[in-house]
Order: structure tokens, then sequence, then C-alpha cells
């Protein structure tokens, strides 16, 4: 947002989030896949703000890690007393010298649409209001804090709901907790406020009332609740995350990707996926998944950080972390792709097999109860039911490596490191544990032996016994 006036973003992220009853701080808590605090960094990115200042206190260091890639100016608020105090320290802290216009938001109203808050930062400069807030109207405001407004209409202060008057309580209109103020009327607003009430706290709520004593200007905005509710409790996360969820879905839906069972997917925020990608149910996508155009799942996948191409076909219970898979490629039921697979164009690999930092290349097949580590496959190559391959001596993994259009037999061992040339057959129920030269035939000889009339006579010795 170009302008001329200064803006600077500070987030409140120091409470310890008691109602959450967590060990971790409520601001870590994840909706969509997302720590919450990051939902608002994000809806805030747009405003291209001049500072951004993020309160931390309570689990300090590890708020700062999740908001690194951000690169706000951090805050440490080593007590937490109340969000006027946060506020004070953002100011003393990080905001030493600033003239211009403050957008505060608090660390856990995640659903907040970045376009919402660049609206109430306009609106703001346009009005040429002193102080302009995000209000929202509920049937019961429960632990919100209620607007006063005298008879006209205009703002007096805000309530919170645990000092607030019976009367008080009945009133609709709830403070949101998004702010964007003047400096000029913040700053000085700050060092007035008084921790006379029932939490003995610094509310910043009360600059409200006290820049309406100073004779300014303030607007209002309503937003709709889905969009600037607060998380307070497990319930509320849950409750916010089906929101979210549904609203990724509508997204990818407008995006042209067909959803069977749209109530039983699970997509993270961040998960891409291609036009006419069919999504059955029980598919959850998430971390940073890619995938192509005109894919199809059957249903029942999980993915973390996959890749997938265009036409692919991902059959019932995949399992796919940080791999990736080729354009037309064909995995499962029942495949289990973990970190550094890479399937090549065409790839099957199908049921009961685990393929792990290995790479298949075009037209490779393990259709059946396999284990590929560590190994480099060719192209065209098929690995036949059963191969294993034996990466790992106890101390060290070790590679395999497998030329193209290589016949690997059924329940064979490849003992790395090993090296299989191209065109190469291994024979059935091979243990091998020397390399194969290109287009030659591996094979243990063990002799396949016959005893015959040895099952009347087995049966015979049994039967006497009984
Ligand atoms: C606050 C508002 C309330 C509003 C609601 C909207 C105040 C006093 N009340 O209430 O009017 O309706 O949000 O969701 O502001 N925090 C700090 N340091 C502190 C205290 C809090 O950084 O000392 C942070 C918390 O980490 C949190 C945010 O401020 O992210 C809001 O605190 P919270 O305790 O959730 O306020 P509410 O009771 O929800
Ligand atoms: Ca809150």
């Amino acid at each position: 947002m170009s302008s001329a006036r200064p803006l600077a973003c500070v987030v409140l992220a120091a409470g310890k989030g008691t109602r959450m009853r967590s060990d971790k701080a409520k601001v870590l808590h994840e909706l969509g896949g997302r720590a919450l605090l990051l939902h608002v960094l994000e809806a805030q990115k747009p405003l291209e703000p001049d500072a951004t200042v993020v309160v931390v206190g309570h689990q300090a260091d590890a708020v700062r890690a999740a908001a690194a890639d951000y690169q706000p100016d951090f805050a440490v608020q080593e007590e937490q007393n109340g969000t006027g105090h946060a506020v004070q320290i953002a100011r003393d802290r990080a905001l030493g010298g600033f003239t211009g216009d403050v957008v505060i938001t608090y660390g856990d109203t995640p659903l907040l649409p970045p376009d919402r808050l660049q609206h109430l930062v306009e609106r703001h400069r346009a009005c040429g209001a002193g102080l302009t807030m995000l209000t929202m109207h509920l049937d019961d405001a429960m632990g919100y804090g209620r607007i006063l407004r005298d008879a006209n209409g205009d703002v007096l202060r805000i309530v919170e709901a645990r000092d607030a008057t019976e009367e008080e309580l009945a009133i609709g209109e709830a403070n949101a907790g998004i702010y964007c103020v003047q400096s000029e009327i913040l700053f000085p607003a700050l060092d007035r406020l008084k921790a006379n009430n029932e939490q003995g706290e610094l509310y910043l709520t009360d600059i409200v009332g006290l820049a309406v004593e100073a004779g300014s200007k303030i607007e209002t905005e309503t937003a709709p609740v889905a969009e600037v509710e607060g998380i307070n409790s497990r319930a509320d996360l849950a409750r916010l995350e089906a929101v979210l969820r549904e609203n990724l879905v509508r997204g990818h839906m407008d995006a042209g990707v067909t959803f069977l069972d749209p109530a039983n997917v699970l997509i993270e925020v961040g998960v891409e996926i291609g036009a006419d990608t069919v999504i059955g149910p029980l598919v959850q996508l998430r971390g940073r998944t890619r995938i192509g155009n005109n894919c199809e799942f059957l249903g029942n996948a999980h993915l973390t950080n996959a890749e997938i191409g265009n036409e692919v076909l991902i059959r019932q219970n995949v399992v796919i972390d940080d791999a990736k898979v080729g354009d037309g490629a064909v995995v499962g039921p029942f495949s289990h792709l973990r970190p550094g697979a890479d399937l090549g164009e065409a790839v099957h690999v199908g049921n009961f097999v685990e393929v792990k930092k290995s790479q298949l290349g075009k037209g490779t097949k393990a259709n059946h109860l396999a284990y590929l580590g560590d190994a480099t496959i060719g192209s065209e190559t098929n690995i036949g039911a059963g191969t294993i391959t034996c990466n790992y001596d106890g101390f060290e993994k070790h590679p395999t490596t497998i030329g193209d259009r290589v016949q690997v037999g059924s329940d064979s061992q490849l003992v790395a490191p090993v090296e299989i040339g191209d065109d190469a057959y291994v024979a059935t129920g091979t243990t091998v544990r020397h390399d194969v030269p290109a287009g030659s035939l591996a094979f243990n000889p063990r002799p396949d032996k016959r005893r015959e009339g040895w099952v009347a006579s087995f049966r015979t010795r049994k039967n006497k016994k009984k």
C-alpha cells in the first residue's frame, strides 16, 4: 500500500492462552496446518508496512522461530500485563520515533482476510479518523468486548465482558480487536491506561475511550463474524478449522478441482491442485503439496510436501511424504513413498511397495510387495514381487543402481552396494551380492529337487502317532 504516511503493524502474540489448556503458546496452535500467528502475518503482508512488530512473551523463542520467515521486529513482553501493556512494549522497544498509522491485530484471529485489513487502512485514511476499528455483530457476544455508543450512535468506549453490567452484556456489537490508529493518538493514550479493571491489566481497548475524550474521530467498520472471530479455546479452534477447510475446498473447486466428498478431505493452506483433478473421500493434502492437472485420487491418501505431476492416478491407501511422482504415474493401492522417492513419468508403484530416497525412471514398474531404498533405477525396468534392496548394514546405508530394461525376478534380494547393468535379468529368488554386467543373467544355483512318494510315507508316519 503506497502512501506518504508511514504504516506500522503490531501483532500481539505474548499471551499464554490459558483457556487453551496447553503447554504450547496459543498463537502456535495450527489452523489449516499453519500457526495462528502466521495467518495474521500473511494477512498483513499486502499492506507492505514500513515496520512490523510482533510482541512475544510466553514461549518467546518458539514464537520468534515460527514467525522468522516474515522478518518482523520482535518486542519482548516479559510479563503479560494486558493488551495495552503489550502495545506499550511494542512502542518503547521497536517503534521509537515512529509517526504514522499503526495497525494493531491480535495473533489469535486467523481468518482475517487481507483485503479486509487493507480496506480498514484505506477507510481510516480517507475519513481522516484518529482511530478506526473493526466490529462484529453477534446474538451473544460472550467474552468479547462490547462497543458502547451514545444516543447518536457515536462510539464512547469499549467495555470488556468481565467488567460489563448486565445491560452492557446485552449489546450485540463486539470488538474484533483489529484497529488502525494514528500514532499521535495511540502513543499518548497508552501512557494514560490504568489497570482499574477485573483482571488488573492494562487494556488496549481503553484507548478508544481515551481517544474519544481527546476529541478524536472514531470510525468503525462491521466485519462478518467468520472473518474476525478470535480463538480462545480448543472448541474455537475446531470450529474455525471447519470454516477454513470449507473455504479452502471452495477455493479449489472454483479453480476447477472436483471433490467427491468435500466434507471429508483435509487440505492445508498453501496446497496447490491443478484443474480437472478429482479428489475422492478421506484424502489429506498437507504442507507444500503440489498436484498437477487431471489427476485422480480414489480415496484415503495422505500426502505431505508431495509433488505430483499431471494425470497421475493415486489409488486407495497411499502415503506420500516429501516425494515426487511424475506425469501419468500410477501409485497404490497400499503404497508408501517416503522422503526422497522420485518416480518418473508413467511409473507404476503398487500393492505394498515402499520406496525411500530412490529414483525410478520412465515406465519402470514395482507393482507388488517390494522395498526400494537408496536405489537409482533406470527406465522400463520391472521390479518383481517381493524384491528387496538390502541397503542397511546396521551402520551405513548403501546404494543400489539398476539400469534400463532390467527384469528383477520375484523374491530377490539386492545386497547393496550393488549395480545391475542395462537389460540384465535377475532370476527369481536370487540373492545378488555382486554387480551384474549389462545383458547378463544373475542366478544362485539352487538345485530344485524331488522326493517321489514322500507325501504318502509322511502321512503314514503321522497317522501312526495319532
Ligand atoms: C481481546 C479484547 C476484546 C476483543 C477480543 C477480540 C482486550 C482487553 N480485549 O480480548 O475486547 O473483543 O480480544 O478477539 O484487548 N496478549 C499479549 N500480551 C498480553 C495479553 C494478551 O500479547 O499481556 C495477546 C495474546 O497473545 C492474544 C491477544 O493479545 O493474541 C489477545 O489477548 P486475549 O487474552 O485473547 O484477549 P481477549 O480476552 O480475547
Ligand atoms: Ca482472544
